[in-house]
């Protein structure tokens, strides 16, 4: 399959792993890149950037295809030295990173001087209008369902994806809720170039987190996701969990009052008690709707090579028997099952 995508970063399949702290390490990244799509390291994962560049070292002897480092602008006082992580990712030859969070304009400079491609992920058309504008070559839109920050907007991708596509000139991959190959065919039928997934490389073989993170996503059904620190517009979409739970109450009980050392304890340095020690109620986790669709633990070059698959059938036999009339309503049930 061919798109302003695969053109874009030299791969063979528009798919896409975004950054995931604490999951986005050299295991999975390389095996997303070594089954044709493009793996991406998630930066802020590594404490310094002198371990960032240790782990694009060794990605780089897992893979010898393209693959793409995350870098997040937190809202945050104490911001960690980017320029150094930006110099890291240079020095180690990386042609792809994934921005997110805030505006990448005060790095693009030094990125494009190096011949980095810049996907910017967004939650909004807006936003990626002002992504094109700065000089970003690809963005990533993040629908209302997908895990991590949705933003504010609270826009499914039904309709975000063909707001996208109708607004932008640059490619853009459609992110939230993509699990299969009826998610890429649809993706690309509401105008994006790629899709890009989150929860659904969590539950893989290579993801390197304990297996309690992904007996929990199978475990999981569309109902299971919260939305938390709404009133601190700094949405996320997680697990619940007892202390997901918690976390809510704390919030109904604060109201407009609340603020982050409120829910501190639910919130800090939840990652590593959850994807390390498998210890699942330990605070609020990224995860997808998309949890809900999941049923399995394939390995990576399994999913792919299932994904495009199921997406060439549905295409070039399912749609068109569809479209021809020669169809007799089964089809659907058939795509599905
Ligand atoms: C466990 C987890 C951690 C994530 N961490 C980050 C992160 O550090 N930076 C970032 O830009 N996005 C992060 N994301 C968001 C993903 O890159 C991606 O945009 C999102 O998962 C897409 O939605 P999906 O989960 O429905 O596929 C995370 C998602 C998950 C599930």
């Amino acid at each position: 399959m061919r798109t302003r995508i695969t053109d874009l970063l030299g791969i063979r399949r528009p798919i896409i792993q975004g950054g995931m702290h604490f999951v986005g390490l050299a295991e999975l990244a390389s095996a997303v890149s070594n089954a044709g799509g493009l793996g991406i390291l998630t930066a802020l994962t590594q404490r310094s950037p002198e371990l960032l560049a240790k782990e694009i070292a060794r990605c780089r002897n897992m893979t010898d295809r393209p693959f793409g480092v995350n870098l997040t602008f937190l809202p945050t006082f104490a911001a960690p030295p980017y320029a150094e992580y930006i110099h890291a990712i240079i020095e180690g030859g990386v042609k792809v990173v994934e921005t997110a969070g805030r505006s990448p304009a005060a790095h693009l400079p030094a990125l494009k001087a190096a011949g980095v491609k810049v996907i910017h992920k967004c939650t909004s058309v807006r936003h990626a209008l002002s992504a094109e504008k700065i000089g970003c070559d690809a963005v990533s839109i993040d629908g209302f369902e997908c895990g991590g920050h949705p933003g504010e907007d609270d826009v499914p991708n039904f309709v975000l994806l063909p707001s996208a596509a109708a607004a932008l000139d640059i490619p853009f991959l459609a992110s939230g809720g993509m699990a299969d190959g009826c998610s890429l065919v649809a993706a690309l039928a509401l105008g994006a170039d790629g899709i890009a997934m989150g929860t659904r490389f969590l539950a893989t073989q290579e993801a390197p987190v304990h297996e309690n993170v992904k007996l929990a996503i199978l475990g999981a059904t569309t109902l299971d996701t919260r939305l938390v620190m709404r009133s601190l517009r700094n949405t996320e979409r997680v697990l619940t969990n007892p202390s997901v739970e918690r976390l809510l109450e704390i919030e109904r009980e604060r109201g407009d009052a609340l603020t982050i050392a409120d829910i501190h304890e639910q919130v800090a340095g939840v990652y590593p008690k959850v994807m390390i020690d498998g210890d699942m109620d330990a605070g609020a986790w990224s995860c997808g709707m998309v949890a809900g669709l999941i049923n399995d633990i394939p390995t990576v070059s399994a999913l792919l090579d299932r994904i495009m698959a199921q997406a060439s059938h549905l295409i070039n036999d399912d749609l068109r028997r569809i479209a021809t009339g020669g169809d007799d309503g089964e089809t659907y049930r058939g795509i599905m099952s």
